[in-house]
């Protein structure tokens, strides 16, 4: 047993040697950090299970990268040091338990900051002039990188405030290149022919280390104070006591401080305002990774003291990530319902932003092309902001050799008909008419929610019902029986039976929802709601020419030409007439005018004003609050602000919405003052406007 630990041992320690001067030697990594994290973590817990196996040049006890020695080496006086991770909420709470136990029960104040994602700075002032900024590199000695670090404007060359300046300062923090800068960056290095750098990170690290400082100049790099490495004063010692002191003196000495930071009294605060920064982290013009939490008092700090690496006061809570590395299995073609034919990636199962990820787009021929990602590569994968996963790109550094560049299929992989990529167009379509992957998808489509919400219509079932021969087009969904669904593997009488009923109910869905539903090409909802909104029925559509259809609101030359096309076509006529004869309402013919008279017989009393509605309402669903509210000139929102002329509550309201208004002034009232609000526009008695 042992000897297969102390074997795992070595190699992981290899193989964390070797990443280590890939990212910090070379800046050239060949995994994601999050790849790296998993390496040391599976490290640890082995050298934890067997603690005779640690030696004292174990990556564990380390802090990074060897010493680049094409900079002046920097002795630090204090160490740099790492912090330790928590990667989900209860590695916080179990750091935050060992805290208290430390502390002996006492419960700190936590200050939380952000994570940023660039390159620990260590900044020298003596006598508050800038004279030397060093990178961390392993901890105790990093670079000199003093006239790179001078071109960035965040950094002061005078520290300013109006006390005495120290003999001796050293401030820590954080190097980074911000989104729009590195987006900026991009675009020059594109326009010129140079390769796109890969992430802000990177050309931070890459630009701190030209060899001219005018270069790094270019590069708008921004600097965030974190931390006070040293402090000796003239005038005695400063009263420092706390982190957030420390900040604040910083900040009054002309340092940056980032805007996000925040004290809490509970480790569940702390929890909820790392989830917070998780789902927002986008909306920052710089990437970040985590949130780091510290003790806020120095004297529990010194208590809590530190270990070889990290110390035992602060944490970095890490967002899972967002970009790994895996094995491209395959790139395969699928056709969607307009016979337009998507690359993607089959991918080694890989556990990304917070989901399993096995497949990822690759959008068109153009992007395999640029991307140059091959079978049998290892690729980053990665899944920011959205929810949709991406291959950033191949690492070549790790390629096979002779592994074949990847050709796009000259047919159709569901019919076999060509595949054509028309003159000036990214896509390449199939334009077989009988190709089942499009009919498929296509009724996919027809049942999907934005179409006629057809429950329990999904891939799986639609492919059952198209391979047993029992539907070919939407139209033969609604003479579906019960008797026929149970013929199908694993339909039960239940199931077959909600299906059946469910296809009954999507007969009367709304005209503009059957207009979607048919996947004409270029027609979503909108354009079908304002089709519908002129027109009022299907047959009056079917009569319009181009020009009177591209006269619509919201209808465009090129709907209004594939729409008129589309019916032209006798087929397709045919289609709709399978669909009246099968039961569908179109809509209802006469709603659409009456809802206009409607509106134009209802008195605008809240003409301009805008009322928000929270909670559940007994006489209104959300939607017909709404529409009381549009009908009589109002808008609803779904927050408030200072434009809201009322906040209206009904049962089970959360509190956010109502602290707000009170805190803006804004009327907060019940659902029988709505009512009273929607017939005569006035607020009820306690909000009379002052005279
Ligand atoms: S404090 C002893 N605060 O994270 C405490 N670090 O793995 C030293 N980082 O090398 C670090 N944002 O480059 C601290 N608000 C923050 C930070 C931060 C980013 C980086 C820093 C450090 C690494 C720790």
């Amino acid at each position: 047993m042992t000897v297969d630990a102390a074997e795992k041992i070595d190699e992981l320690r290899t193989q964390i040697a070797h990443h280590n001067e890939r990212y910090h030697t070379l800046d050239d990594p060949e995994i994601s950090d999050a790849d790296y994290d998993d390496l040391v973590r599976e490290l640890r817990a082995l050298e934890a299970k067997y603690p005779d196996l640690i030696t004292a040049d174990s990556p564990t006890g380390q802090v990074g990268g060897a010493v680049v020695t094409t900079f002046d080496s920097v002795e630090h006086e204090v160490a740099m040091m790492s912090l330790d991770n928590a990667m989900d909420g209860d590695e916080l709470q179990a750091w935050a338990d060992r805290v208290v136990k430390g502390l002996d029960g006492a419960s700190p104040i936590f200050v939380c900051e952000l994570k940023f994602d660039g390159l620990a700075m260590s900044l020298r002032y003596e006598n508050g002039v800038f004279v030397r900024a060093a990178t961390r590199g392993d901890g105790t000695t990093g670079e000199d990188v003093t006239v790179n670090v001078a071109t960035i404007a965040d950094v002061p060359d005078v520290t300013g405030g109006d006390g005495p300046r120290p003999d001796l300062l050293e401030v820590r923090g954080e190097v980074y290149m911000a989104t729009s800068a590195f987006e900026r960056l991009n675009e020059r290095a594109l326009a010129a022919g140079d390769k796109p750098f890969v992430n802000p990170r990177n050309s931070a690290a890459g630009s701190l280390r030209q060899k001219d400082p005018a270069k790094t100049a270019e590069r708008e790099l921004s600097f965030f104070t974190y931390q006070l490495g040293k402090i000796e004063t003239g005038t005695g010692d400063k009263d420092l006591l706390t982190h957030q002191g420390e900040l604040a003196y910083l900040g009054s000495l002309g340092f940056p401080i980032n805007e996000h930071v925040r004290a809490f009294g509970s480790i569940d605060e702390v929890a909820a305002h790392c989830l917070h920064w998780q789902e927002h982290r986008h909306e920052l013009d710089y990437e970040i990774d985590g949130v780091v939490i510290k003790v806020d008092d120095l004297g529990q700090r010194d208590v809590l003291g530190v270990t070889s690496r990290a110390p035992r006061w602060a944490i970095a809570y890490k967002f899972p990530p967002e970009e790994r590395t895996t094995r491209l299995l395959d790139i395969q073609v699928s056709v969607g319902r307009t016979g337009r034919a998507t690359p993607f990636a089959v991918l080694d199962p890989v556990f990304v932003g917070g989901s399993t990820v096995t497949m990822a787009t690759l959008h068109n021929r153009e992007q395999v092309q640029l991307k140059d990602v091959r079978p049998g590569d290892t690729v980053i994968v990665r899944k920011a902001g959205d929810v949709i996963p991406e291959v950033v790109g191949p690492v070549l550094s790790v390629r096979p050799p002779d592994l074949e560049a990847w050709i796009f299929p000259d047919n159709c992989p569901a019919c076999s008909n060509p595949l054509v990529q028309p003159e000036g167009e990214a896509d390449t379509r199939c334009f077989a008419p009988d190709c089942p992957a499009q009919r498929d998808q296509k009724l996919s489509y027809f049942a999907s929610r934005g179409a006629m919400d057809i429950e329990g219509l999904g891939e799986q079932m639609v492919e059952k019902l198209t391979a047993a021969g029992l539907v070919k087009d939407a139209a033969d969904l609604y003479s579906l029986t019960i008797e026929q669904l149970v013929e199908l593997d694993r339909v039960g009488q239940t199931s077959a039976a909600n299906l059946v009923a469910e296809i009954q109910k999507s007969t009367v869905r709304p005209l503009p929802k059957f207009l979607t539903a048919l996947g004409i090409r270029h027609l979503g909802p909108a354009a079908s709601a304002a089709l519908t909104e002129s027109f009022h029925t299907l047959d009056e559509i079917m009569t319009k020419s181009i020009d009177d259809l591209a006269a619509v609101d919201g209808v465009g030359g090129v709907i209004a030409t594939t729409v008129r096309n589309w019916f032209d076509q006798g087929a397709n006529r045919a289609y709709i007439e399978k669909f009246r004869s099968a039961g569908i309402s179109f809509g209802d013919p006469g709603a659409a005018t009456r809802a206009a008279q409607e509106r134009a017989s209802v008195v605008q009393t809240l003409e301009g004003r805008t009322v928000v509605v929270t909670g559940t309402l007994a006489g209104f669903n959300r939607e017909e609050a709404s529409a009381a509210i549009a009908s009589r000139g109002g808008k609803s929102p779904g927050s408030v602000s200072n434009k809201t002329f009322a906040l209206v509550v009904g049962d089970s309201a959360g509190a956010s919405k109502m602290t707000k208004a009170e805190s803006l002034e804004v009327p907060i009232i019940d659902e029988r003052e709505f009512v009273r609000l929607l017939d005569t526009g006035e607020l009820p008695g306690r909000y009379a406007a002052e005279e």
